[in-house]
């Protein structure tokens, strides 16, 4: 390896050990102890064997408990390496050079880039700030969503880097009058919010035009090993088979999500910390003059904070060890986004913006 190269990885190595990383959403608990179980007893036919589930005309054994868990036939549910691919594969099944993509006014920068890479138009509808949190304006979306015909629609919920989410009932609203386009419901947090599945499965099954992206990255703790999943409606049957995978998935990864499926009491024990930290966040950013935070459905909050500070804070902070998200968008260039991390890290980094604020 060239020495360049060796001494990139180890400095990225070193840099995870010594920094907190609180800027990407990522869960810092970590995953369940049974998936650590599944990698200490790992069979060797796990690595040398492809699965042979196809010889059963199924996916995977992943796939299989997913369609257990959501009630639904394993034809709706598609795999992908992270909900990232699973966006990126919609677009490239479906938007036409010219056609356009029509997305939240604050979103994932991610949506604009797929949408360019197909030589795609986007559009944007509005989401408005209200007292204690953003909202999504379901009128404003109908109108422009009206007036464009976009060939597809991006819904995140809980959106990032906002926070806010949409309920059922608003989604109906949403999904009944875009019948004609391709609603991609990006739901990569929304387990935060509820664990409830029931509504995903009548949406799917309602809403034949609709895919719900899901991911094991935010709630389970998995981001590095890169699974996501797609709840599909029934005419989207072009992009199951061009996901579809005849030689099977990654068998190990299959494995260990399968191990986080059935370890819901560690999950729900640290989101309730999490839940009980970021309204922590909240109440004590409200007392400090200069930051105004948002409620957030998800594991991550955003805050206002006066934008000739930001660089300032971010070096302070860079020193205590802690990362966080200053964001230089074009709309939004005066906030930071906190992702919540363990009890211990949330304690830490609020002492130390105090006493930047102090300062
Ligand atoms: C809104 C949103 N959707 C999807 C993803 C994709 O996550 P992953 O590819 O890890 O599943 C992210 C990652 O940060 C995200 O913020």
């Amino acid at each position: 390896m060239e020495s360049g190269m060796k001494k990139g990885i180890e400095m990225a190595d070193q840099n995870e050990k010594e920094l907190v990383f609180l800027d990407r959403n990522e869960n810092n608990y970590g995953p369940a102890p049974k998936c650590y179980e599944v990698l200490k007893n790992i069979d060797f036919r796990r690595l040398s064997w492809y699965s042979r589930f196809y010889e059963k005309n199924t996916k995977g054994e992943l796939s299989l408990r997913l369609a257990k868990e959501y009630n639904l036939p394993e034809k709706s549910i598609v795999m992908g390496y992270g909900g990232e691919d699973l966006l990126k594969s919609l677009i490239h099944c479906y938007l036409k050079k010219g056609e356009t993509l029509l997305i939240p006014s604050f979103s994932w920068w991610y949506y604009k880039s797929i949408a360019s890479e197909v030589g795609g138009n986007t559009a944007e509808y509005p989401l408005y700030v209200g007292e204690e949190s953003y909202h999504y304006d379901i009128e404003g979306t109908i109108k422009v969503y009206r007036e464009l015909k976009p060939r597809i629609v991006f819904i995140s919920s809980p959106n990032n880097p906002t926070g806010n989410s949409l309920t059922p009932e608003q989604l109906y609203q949403i999904l009944d009058e875009m019948k004609d386009a391709i609603v991609v419901l990006d739901e990569a947090y929304a387990m935060f919010k509820t664990t409830d599945k029931d509504y995903v499965k009548k949406i799917v099954e309602k809403y034949p035009n609709t895919a719900i992206i899901r991911t094991f990255s935010k709630y389970y703790a998995l981001a590095g090993v890169r699974i996501g999943f797609a709840l599909i409606g029934k005419e989207l049957d072009r992009f199951e088979l061009l996901a579809s995978k005849y030689l099977g998935y990654d068998r190990i990864n299959e494995q260990i999500a399968i191990a986080a499926l059935d370890s819901t009491p560690y999950y729900e024990k640290i989101t309730a910390q999490m839940n009980q930290d970021k309204k922590m966040f909240y109440d004590e950013f409200c007392k400090l003059p200069g930051f105004k935070p948002y409620l957030s459905d998800a594991n991550f909050m955003l805050v206002d904070m006066e934008k000739s500070k930001m660089a300032a804070m971010d070096e302070f902070l860079k020193k205590k060890g802690f990362v966080i998200k200053f964001l230089n968008e074009k709309v939004l260039n005066s906030q930071v986004r906190i992702t919540i991390g363990t009890h211990e890290q949330n304690t830490q980094l609020i002492n130390a913006i105090k006493e930047f604020a102090a300062g």
